[in-house]
Order: structure tokens, then C-alpha cells, then sequence
């Protein structure tokens, strides 16, 4: 479901924020430091609950500010509203949907699939494990409901097995119980990312070829656990060697993404330009698996489109992204980059950032369905 209101109050340096965005492309340009960035940043907050540049929430508030909040309309019938407030004092998060106070994030997340291309992308390839691992399980937990409990219990089994390899004494059979438990969930857990990795990998092979010729370019779904044994066998025969090291060293914790390039690990070998479009390609692979298993579409939000791209990546680029009739929120700090790719049929819309005094940003809309 696209935003159909957005509404920002204490949102770093912007100005509170009221605007109708159109379901198709929005177009956000300004200076550098207007807020481009923190205006992604507020949408991303909303669909994930977190920020894509600090771990600490208490940032994103205004420095002036006692509290942020962030506000959405989703259109549909009915429309829904989704919100999220942080104060500076309370460290909790509040969420909400349809006026209630929700406890768990993942139903934000549910009705607000959403994915980000910006200038990092690059470090879903040469990152730790765990942003790939976020990664297949994004695809996941959108298409095949059982995922999230299925993670949430291999999860929490882990928790408590690593708690009892750490004691000093180990109580057995509790070790027993939890060591069952994660094996059971992250068989499932595995079967579920194995059967999603299948349907992803023609999608993604058809999309990257859209974008750039990569022929070699190989992905493959490590599990985190040996092949030939099953994950009891692999934590029972395990368990002392992890007692030494005091944690779980095998399990579906330890899944990857493998993107190779030829025998050379992608990363290694792909300019910066080629692995933002590799990323770029896994991402809107997600949009549009996301959208032939269940009829919905993905936000994308692509901060500072032309940043490693040369003109004829990004206008393939903005193609592809403009085909998948998706949502988007795409900024850049040259109008010129933002004008020109977008065909006349697809909803437009531009909005300035307009730096004022105190270097307080204000989003003005330039009007819609025009691009000059
Ligand atoms: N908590 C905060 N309160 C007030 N201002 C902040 C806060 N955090 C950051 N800022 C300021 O907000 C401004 C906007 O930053 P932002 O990264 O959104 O700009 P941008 O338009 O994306 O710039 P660029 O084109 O350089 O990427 C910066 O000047 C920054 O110093
Ligand atoms: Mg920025």
C-alpha cells in the first residue's frame, strides 16, 4: 500500500513535514546538509523501526526537540495509519496502527515493505553476514507467514542455550530442551529461506540482466550449518567445543549470502559502481518477488540516486525501478539527475528541501506530474 500522507515532527533538522506524496515516484532534491537524507530516514523508521544511520534513536530526535514522531497514511480500503513517537527521556519506542498502541514492530513492518538504496549499499556485499542474513529474511518473513515465528522461537532457543554453555555447570537437560527446540525451528527456519532463496534466484538473475552484464555473477544460500548432518547432530556433536567458546557456532545464526564473481568473492573484484548496481539488482529482485507471490508492492527509497552511477546506469536505473510501478522516494542534490528517465504515464511529484534559518529544512512541493 503507497503513503498516501506523510507527517514528520522533531525529525532532526527538519521543519515539521506535512506532505502528500504520489504513489508513484517522488522526486526529493535540496543542498547538501537541506535533509534529504533524514527525510528517507523518518520513512525508513516507520517501515523498520530503526534508522539506516545510528543505532541510537536518540539522534534522530531534533536537538531542540522533546520527542520525535513519525506519521503515515497508507492508502487502501480502509486507509491505514501507522506511527511511531521517541522522546528523549522514555528510551521506548511507541508504535502505533490504526489509532491502537501495537507491541511488536513486525506488524509495522508487515503493512510498510520497504527497501533502501543508498550510497552504502555496497556493504550488503562486503559487510558482516548478518545484513545478508536480514536480507534473505526480509524476503521471508514478506511472503511465507510461519517465518516469523519460526525465527522468533530459533531465536530465543539460542539465547538460552548460549546462557547455559556459558555456566559454570551445565544443567543437562536443560541444555537438552533448548538444544531441541533451536534444532527443530532452525531446521524450519532453513527449509523456509532455502524454498524463498529458490523462487529469488531467477528473479534476481532477470533483474541484475536488466541492469548490467554480470554473467558470472553466482549467488548461493549458506545455511550456517554443515551439509551432510542434520543440526541435532551438529549441536549435539558441538557441545563441547561451544561450551569452550561459550556460544552456538554452528546454526541458522550463521546463514549467508554468497555472491560470487566467478571463483572470486564479488566484492573483491566489482567496481563501486557495478556493486551498487549487484545490491541495486537484489533489491528490486525482492520488490518484484514480493509482488509475483502476493499482489503487493515494495517502497524503495534510493538516497542520492546518482552517487557511483554514470548517466546511463541511473537512467536504466530509474527504467526499471519506474516498471515495478512501485512507490518511491528518490533524492538527489542535482536537479538535472532527478528530471529526464521517468515516462509520462507514471504519477510524479518533486519536492525542494529548502535550508532556512538555523539550517532548519522545509519540504515544499513543486508540484505534480512535473519533473522541470
Ligand atoms: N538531531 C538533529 N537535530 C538537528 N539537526 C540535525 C540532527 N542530526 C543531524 N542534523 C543536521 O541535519 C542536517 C541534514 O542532514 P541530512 O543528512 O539529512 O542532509 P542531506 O540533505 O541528506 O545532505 P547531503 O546532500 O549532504 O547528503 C545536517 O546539517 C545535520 O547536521
Ligand atoms: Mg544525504
Amino acid at each position: 500500500m503507497p503513503i498516501s500522507a506523510l507527517s514528520f515532527n522533531g525529525l532532526r533538522n527538519l521543519e515539521r513535514v506535512e506532505i502528500e506524496p504520489v504513489p508513484g515516484i517522488n522526486l526529493i532534491v535540496g543542498a547538501n546538509g537541506s535533509g534529504k537524507t533524514s527525510f528517507l530516514e523518518g520513512i525508513h523508521l516507520l517501515g523498520l523501526g530503526r534508522s539506516f544511520r545510528t543505532r541510537h534513536l536518540k539522534h534522530v530526535i531534533a536537538h531542540d526537540a522533546g520527542a520525535m514522531t513519525c506519521f503515515a497514511r497508507l492508502a487502501g480500503d480502509p486507509p491505514l495509519s501507522i506511527g511511531l513517537r521517541r522522546s528523549r527521556d522514555a528510551g521506548e519506542l511507541e508504535l502505533r496502527m490504526a489509532g491502537e498502541r501495537v507491541a511488536r514492530l513486525a506488524q509495522l513492518t508487515e503493512a510498510l515493505p520497504l527497501q533502501l538504496v543508498n550510497p552504502d549499499a555496497f556493504r550488503l556485499l562486503e559487510g558482516p553476514p548478518a545484513g545478508r542474513r536480514e536480507f534473505i529474511d526480509w524476503g521471508v518473513f514478506h511472503v511465507k507467514h510461519d517465518f516469523f515465528e519460526a525465527w522468533r522461537r530459533a531465536r530465543r532457543a539460542l539465547r538460552h542455550r548460549n546462557a547455559l554453555l556459558r555456566h559454570g555447570r551445565m544443567d543437562a537437560d536443560s541444555l537438552l530442551a533448548w538444544e531441541q527446540e533451536l534444532a527443530h525451528w532452525g531446521e524450519r527456519l532453513d527449509a523456509l529461506r532455502h524454498d524463498w532463496m529458490a523462487a529469488f534466484l531467477p528473479v534476481f538473475q532477470e533483474t541484475l540482466a536488466g541492469l548490467l552484464s554480470l554473467p558470472e555473477l553466482t549467488l548461493r544460500y549458506s545455511r550456517g550449518w554443515d551439509r551432510q548432518r542434520d543440526l541435532r547432530a551438529v549441536l549435539e556433536q558441538g557441545r563441547e567445543v561451544d561450551r569452550q567458546m561459550g556460544f552456538t557456532q554452528q546454526g541458522p545464526q550463521r546463514a549467508d549470502l554468497r555472491i560470487r564473481l566467478g571463483r572470486h568473492p564479488a566484492v573483491e573484484v566489482l567496481s563501486r559502481g557495478q556493486q551498487k548496481l549487484v545490491v541495486s539488482a537484489l533489491k528490486l529482485a525482492q520488490g518484484r518477488l514480493l509482488e509475483r507471490t502476493t499482489g503487493r508492492t515494495c517502497l524503495y527509497l534510493v538516497d542520492d540516486l546518482p552517487a557511483e552511477l554514470d548517466a546511463e546506469h541511473r537512467q536504466v536505473f530509474c527504467r526499471l525501478l519506474e516498471s515495478m510501478r512501485c512507490q518511491a522516494f528518490v533524492s538527489s542534490v542535482e536537479h538535472d539527475a532527478l528530471v529526464g528517465p521517468w515516462s509520462s504515464h507514471t504519477p510524479l511529484a518533486m519536492f525542494h528541501v529548502k535550508q532556512g534559518a538555523g539550517g532548519r529544512g522545509r519540504l515544499v512541493p513543486l508540484g505534480h506530474g512535473q519533473t522541470s
